[in-house]
């Protein structure tokens, strides 16, 4: 590496300066960078206190010298730039000479390093920014850095850092990131004296995608290539139907710098809509190639966000090579799709059958083949409930609720009116599937257009919610043999303190080793559906996810995710007596709108059809 100087005040001036320290996984993104500058091949983090004690990155790079060693904590002071030019096209990690005094700042740092050449190595200690020493030392090449007590002169930001899990859970991942980034460099994460992590030097391809991915998932994720211009993309994206609740499972990164940008998360969102279960998102990387020129990296202090010269360009690439990856490497998600394959209906008809019969146990479930019909009117929907503070805003249609009343499916298509139903208590006879997503059926004065999908979901939603308020929980079914998932650190440290959400929807997970979750019961609704280990995956996801939104949303998006796997699906093949139940409840729940809102039925009254024709 060059020598280190102190930038001149002009140059200094136009660096996106400011706090980047805000808990140790941020340091450890620091130190990672450096050592990564420094040409290391072997990276070790070390923690104690998930990094509140102590954190140690020890590097194998090119080391510094005595005078470098000394000037490398003070402010701007940097090898990796010296010209005002230099910004415009930067090629290293760091830039701004900013890192190691900020930390020195609010901690007691101590760096021992020596370059190859030299004989003997130096340590530089500096305490909350004071006190700056430096002595004479012996070790190996390459450099040690060590933070101790971080935060401890300063209680405001003390406060601010979580439990040890949570710590080691960021820093993991700050890890696991720079792993897929650098698959030829040796990471190794050790947490109070256990190994936590460490990557597989040499593997190449969709392999190396295992820190971010999982060995399972790996397997199937689909190669993304693409380019145009000054831009290359490559990656790997999970199939279509292996999407997460949350976003947190995807990365980007810009020669081989990891960076958030609106607009890829744009780009790569456009391109998974349609494809995707909405509300679902891939799990994968990209990797941008692009002349260093046409980027502006020093845009935020913590060197993530990037602005590009050409950002229509830059979306136009990565928008097409995730769709035609999609499209042409993946299977289609049926869940929530009009577009399901036939694979994929077969699937959602042995689902359906499965709810038709009811599940093992329970309330509904002691009725054995009860219809679907049965089944839910069974169950008592006037009892009084006695609701947990934030269970009193759980409705079934975010403000639409009328439990008293019936099918609201009275309202004419066009204009949006409603009208008054034909006939409150005649039975609607179906006439027949419409593109075998919406039931149409006829009453006395007009016929019904049902959203099969919606209207199953919202009856659900229902049960589910009413099942909740009278017991505070969801009927939970042990299993046999527990489900593991492979899970990351972070997820592992949540998964702790959301058990008790979890186990109210009836979920037990607990952590299983260093990289893995125990899920030893599943809520008993959808304990026997096919794709049980999918559906809790994807529970799993909403409660790390969500749990710091308030109590009544939270339950609201896990019983809604739950109905919505559990319903029969838009595409699905209807028997006329399947269909017969789906009215007869919906008509008895007195369900207008599914969990998300949407209207589940529109009528067209014979008045109206009447007018079109003339007769009137
Ligand atoms: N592990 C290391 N091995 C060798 N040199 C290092 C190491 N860590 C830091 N340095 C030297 O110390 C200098 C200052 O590091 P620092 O992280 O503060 O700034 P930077 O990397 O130049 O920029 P940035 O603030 O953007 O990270 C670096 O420019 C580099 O020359
Ligand atoms: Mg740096």
């Amino acid at each position: 590496m060059k020598k280190i100087h102190i930038l001149p005040a002009h140059i200094a001036n136009q660096i996106a300066a400011g706090e980047v320290v805000e808990r140790p996984a941020s340091i450890v993104k620091e130190f990672l960078e450096n050592a990564i500058d420094a040409g290391a091949g072997r990276i070790k983090v070390h923690l104690e206190d998930g990094g509140k004690r102590l954190i140690r990155v020890i590097d194998d790079g090119c080391g510094m010298g005595r005078k470098d060693l000394e000037l490398s904590v003070e402010r701007h002071a940097t090898s990796k730039i010296r010209e005002e030019s230099d910004l415009a096209s930067i090629r290293t990690m760091g830039f701004r000479g900013e890192a190691l005094p900020s930390i020195a700042a609010v901690s007691r740092l101590t760096i021992t390093s020596r370059p190859e050449a030299a004989l003997e190595g130096w340590r530089v200690r500096v305490v909350f920014g004071r006190n700056k020493a430096i002595t004479a030392a012996g070790c190996p090449q390459g450099t040690a850095v060590e933070v101790e007590d971080l935060f401890l002169e300063i209680p405001a930001r003390l406060r601010f850092l979580k439990r040890r899990g949570t710590e080691l859970g960021h820093v993991a991942r700050i890890i696991r990131i720079f792993a897929v980034s650098y698959p030829e460099i040796m990471f190794e994460l050790s947490s109070d004296g256990r190994t936590v992590f460490r990557s597989r030097p040499g593997t190449e391809g969709v392999e190396s995608m295992w820190p971010l991915a999982g060995d399972d998932l790996v397997r199937r994720m689909i190669s993304v290539r693409g380019g145009g211009g000054e831009l290359s993309v490559s990656g790997y994206i999970s199939p279509p139907e292996e999407g997460r609740a949350s976003s947190s499972g995807f990365y980007f990164f810009l020669n081989k710098r990891p960076v958030s940008n609106r607009l890829l998360w744009k780009a790569l969102n456009e391109a998974c809509r349609g494809i995707m279960r909405k509300g679902m998102h891939p799990v994968g990387a990209l990797f941008l190639e692009m002349e260093p020129g046409l980027v502006d990296v020093n845009v935020h202090p913590a060197k993530q966000e990037v602005r590009f010269a050409q950002p229509d360009s830059v979306f136009r690439v990565i928008y097409h090579a995730v769709k035609k990856a999609m499209e042409h490497g993946g299977e289609l998600s049926g869940q929530c799709l009009h577009r399901a394959g036939a694979g994929e209906r077969e699937k959602t008809n042995v689902l359906y059958e499965q709810i038709q019969a009811g599940p093992g146990k329970g309330r509904c479930q002691d009725a054995g083949s009860v219809t679907l019909g049965q089944a839910v009117t069974e169950a008592s929907p006037g009892t009084d409930l006695c609701p947990l503070p934030w269970e009193t805003s759980l409705d079934d249609s975010r403000g639409h609720t009328d439990p008293g009343r019936r099918a609201d499916i009275v309202r004419p298509m066009g204009d949006g009116e409603v009208q008054a139903r034909p006939s409150g208590e005649e039975d609607l006879d179906p006439i027949g599937q419409l593109a075998g997503t919406y039931v149409l059926a006829q009453g006395s004065n007009g016929f019904v257009l049902v959203d099969q999908h919606a209207a199953h979901e919202g009856i659900i939603f229902k049960r589910l919610k009413r099942e909740f308020l009278q017991k505070k929980n969801l009927n939970s079914q042990p299993l046999i043999f527990p489900e593991i998932l492979e899970r990351n650190p972070e997820d592992l440290a949540g998964i702790k303190e959301v058990s008790s959400i979890l186990s109210q929807i009836g979920i037990e997970a607990e952590a299983f080793g260093d990289s893995e979750i125990a899920v030893r019961a599943v809520p008993e609704f959808i304990a026997s559906a096919p794709g049980t280990k999918k559906i809790v995956t994807e529970l799993i996801d909403r409660v790390l996810e969500l749990r710091h939104r308030n109590a009544s949303d939270l339950m609201h998006e896990l019983l809604a995710s739950i109905a919505c796997h559990s319903a029969i699906m838009a595409g699905q093949k209807l028997g006329r007596q399947e269909m017969q139940a789906l009215l007869k409840e919906l008509s008895q729940e007195g369900v207008t709108r599914c969990p998300h809102g949407r209207r589940v039925s529109y009528y067209i009254g014979l008045d109206e059809i009447e007018k079109w024709f003339g007769r009137r």
